[in-house]
């Protein structure tokens, strides 16, 4: 069953760029309203107009904001709520990591990490779902690979990972009787902003990670988006990300353990 053509408004957060605006740029030919949700509001503005462009009938909002805000996440449900806007489609893109051991992690960014990754996500859905029950809807969390086993040096996002892929599969099986797809999409490597906003500074290593494993983001969102369609539960995008959370996932957890000892760096 094609669940988007049913859709009239999409909400799309961290739109600004990678993922977030892949998905606003696929999700807008299918939709009569989208709402574009992050804090850099030129980039917002700039993906407005190409989807105004693109699509002159869809109406676009731009919600430039901060998630790790509760009072900026109330605010803009209630400002949609009084334009008579009301989201069926919860795209909880926004997300940030932060790679380097625990120990010498910054607290303002293992917070800011957990309040985007975790609570912005849950309370946003939270916000939406009531209504949802009310006319229909869908969400779709980004998750990550990194939710199917624990990373050492990526310990503090891999785990928020782990949170996102759990509430999405728990909140699904709730949502069923109301008709309500819940999609956790799982992403290997995208190139995106990610690998930037994760490092700690210009000089600290960059992620680990082979070429030929990064997925394309249209890849990502296009694969997202059937598997919504085919109300799905869960997505790994890309043939060899499916390939590596099979082989991940059935890997015992004694044998994980020594083997992610070998891990490529050890300082934060
Ligand atoms: N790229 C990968 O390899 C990869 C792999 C697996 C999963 N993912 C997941 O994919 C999702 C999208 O990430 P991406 O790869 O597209 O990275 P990205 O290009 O860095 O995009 C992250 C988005 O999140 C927004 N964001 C971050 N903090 C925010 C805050 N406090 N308030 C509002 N918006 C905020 C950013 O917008 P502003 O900076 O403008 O606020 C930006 O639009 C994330 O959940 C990430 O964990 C990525």
């Amino acid at each position: 069953m094609p669940y988007l053509k049913s859709f009239t408004c999409a909400l799309v957060t961290g739109a600004s760029s990678g993922l977030g605006e892949e998905f606003a740029l696929q999700i807008a030919s299918r939709v009569d309203k989208i709402v574009l949700v992050a804090r850099r509001e030129s980039l917002l503005e700039q993906l407005a107009d190409r989807i105004r462009s693109r699509h002159p009938r869809v109406a676009v909002g731009v919600f430039a904001l901060d998630l790790t805000k509760r009072a900026d996440r109330e605010r803009l449900v209630e400002t949609l709520a009084g334009r008579g806007v009301t989201p069926d489609l919860l795209v909880n893109n926004a997300g940030l990591g932060d790679y380097g051991e625990f120990a010498t992690a910054d607290w303002e960014k293992i917070q800011s990490m957990l309040q985007v990754n975790i609570e912005a996500l849950t309370h946003l859905t939270h916000l939406l779902v009531p209504g949802m029950i009310r006319r229909g809807g869908a969400i779709i969390n980004v998750s990550s690979l990194a939710s199917v086993i624990p990373i050492p040096d990526f310990a503090v996002y891999a785990a928020t990972k782990a949170y996102v892929t759990s509430f999405s599969e728990a909140l699904r099986i709730e949502l069923r009787e109301h008709h309500i797809p819940v999609l956790a999409v799982c992403p290997g490597p995208v190139k995106t902003g990610f690998g930037t906003a994760s490092r700690r500074s210009g000089h600290s290593p960059e992620m680990p990670s082979r070429q030929s494993f990064y997925v394309p983001k249209q890849q990502v969102v296009a694969e997202s988006l059937a598997a919504l369609d085919r109300n799905a539960a869960r997505i790994y995008p890309g043939l060899k990300t499916a390939a590596a959370a099979f082989v991940l996932t059935a890997i015992p957890i004694v044998v994980l353990r020594f083997a992610l000892g070998f891990r490529p760096r050890r300082n934060g």
